[in-house]
């Protein structure tokens, strides 16, 4: 009896793994990987379209807490904006839980930005995000998307991308949680090797040749899911940088013309290359800290938006793009993204709610009816529903 028990306990132990065991990526099949739902990592242009025909796409995204104070930045620097076929400019906001007020990334929606994920909580050590399993990646970008959905009255299908904190990626579990949410890209992936010529946006399927700066990254076969590389740019001293206020020979913060030219050199890397996408990857606090980078920002942006086949797009357009790409005449043909709006209504500001996870009372700004408490990890809606089982 005794040995029977314990060779059931093994057989389920091995079949617990198993079920756990995710296949190993293999290298690239050309041939078996086409798009729309699969590319090999590559720095070739999709399509196979020569340079001279692919739309330069611009992505300027910005990471963190959404709040009165950098929704002045984007409104300044970003709102109505247009490239110059007439479309909207995109640009994308990873946003995290704490202190978000959803009564304003409602309005970042409705001016047409794209809204991802940048966790709950955000928390440090970096060690809890490169050790993250599956199940806290669920709860960390799972049920912040239920969140951000309900209190910013966000379609939950608009929101598609993520974005590790620290860009501490844990491996395969980001990326299954795409796969298990129905989300479709993560930008979190930093290169430094292929810079130039760039590596295109590419799918899990098959094993990536991009260098792990961080890691652990995947290597697990995940299919249909997206990595938007992370082109790293290059500072004054020749040293890569994934996020602009990392750079650490950037020009004197107060030269703005200065800063002009060194967007301006990073963005014709990619020009006047390959026309991988450019990203312009950047925390709000450090324009809000020197104002002659913003104005910088705001010439460069100026400056492309007057360029005919320079595009600055929410980045899950660029993913649609690379789905099905076409030379620059028809992508302008196909017009503008066209977004139906959502109202904040009621627009509530919710408070002070007590939080799980701190002494402090939270006030919230939401786009529906209050919470119970602050929502957090378990709880993102924050009903404050005691679990009978736990
Ligand atoms: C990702 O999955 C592959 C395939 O199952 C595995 O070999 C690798 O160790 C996993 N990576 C991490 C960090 O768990
Ligand atoms: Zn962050």
């Amino acid at each position: 009896m005794k040995w029977i028990c314990l060779i059931s306990l093994l057989v389920v132990g091995v079949v617990i793994a198993a079920d756990d065991d995710l296949p190993l990526a293999k290298a690239c099949d050309q041939e078996a990987c086409q798009p729309p739902d699969c590319r090999c990592s590559s720095t070739s242009i999709p399509g196979g379209l020569d340079p001279k025909d692919t739309p330069q796409f611009v992505m300027v995204t910005f990471d963190d807490a959404v709040n009165v104070l950098n929704t002045e930045t984007y409104r300044n620097v970003l709102y109505n904006r247009r490239n110059q076929n007439g479309c909207p400019v995109g640009a994308t906001f990873y946003v995290c839980h704490e202190y978000t007020n959803y009564q304003l990334v409602n309005e970042l929606y409705n001016n047409g930005f794209e809204i991802a994920l940048h966790s709950i909580t955000h928390q440090t050590p970096l060690t809890y995000w490169a050790e993250a399993t599956k199940e806290i990646m669920l709860k960390e970008f799972g049920e912040q998307r239920v969140m951000m959905s309900h209190f910013a009255n966000i379609p939950i299908d608009e929101i598609q991308g993520i974005r590790m904190p620290f860009l501490q990626m844990p491996g395969n579990a980001s990326f299954e949680v795409l796969a298990e949410s129905g989300m479709t890209y993560d930008c979190s992936w930093p290169t430094i090797t292929h810079i130039d010529p760039g590596l295109w946006p590419y799918t899990l399927d098959y094993a990536s040749t991009q260098d792990c700066v961080i890691a652990p990254c995947p290597t697990a076969s995940i299919p249909g899911k997206w990595v938007i590389p992370m082109i790293s740019w290059i500072d004054e001293d020749g040293t890569p940088c994934s996020m602009v206020d990392s750079c650490f020979s950037s020009p004197p913060q107060n030269d703005a013309t200065a800063w002009f030219e060194f967007i301006k050199q990073n963005f014709n890397r990619h020009y006047q290359g390959n026309r991988s996408p450019f990203g312009f990857f950047i925390h709000e606090w450090y324009l809000r800290t020197y104002p002659a980078v913003t104005s910088a920002l705001i010439q460069f942006l100026d400056y492309i938006n007057s360029i005919p086949d320079v595009f600055m797009v929410n980045s899950k357009d660029v993913i649609d793009w690379v789905k099905d790409p076409v030379p620059i005449n028809e992508y302008k043909a196909r017009g503008c993204r066209n977004q139906t709006p959502s109202a904040c209504s009621p627009a509530s500001v919710c408070g002070p709610l007590e939080a799980p996870h701190k002494e402090e009372r939270f006030y919230m700004s939401s786009c529906n009816a209050c919470p119970k408490v602050y929502p957090w990890l378990g709880d993102p809606l924050g009903k404050n529903e005691k679990k009978i089982n736990s």
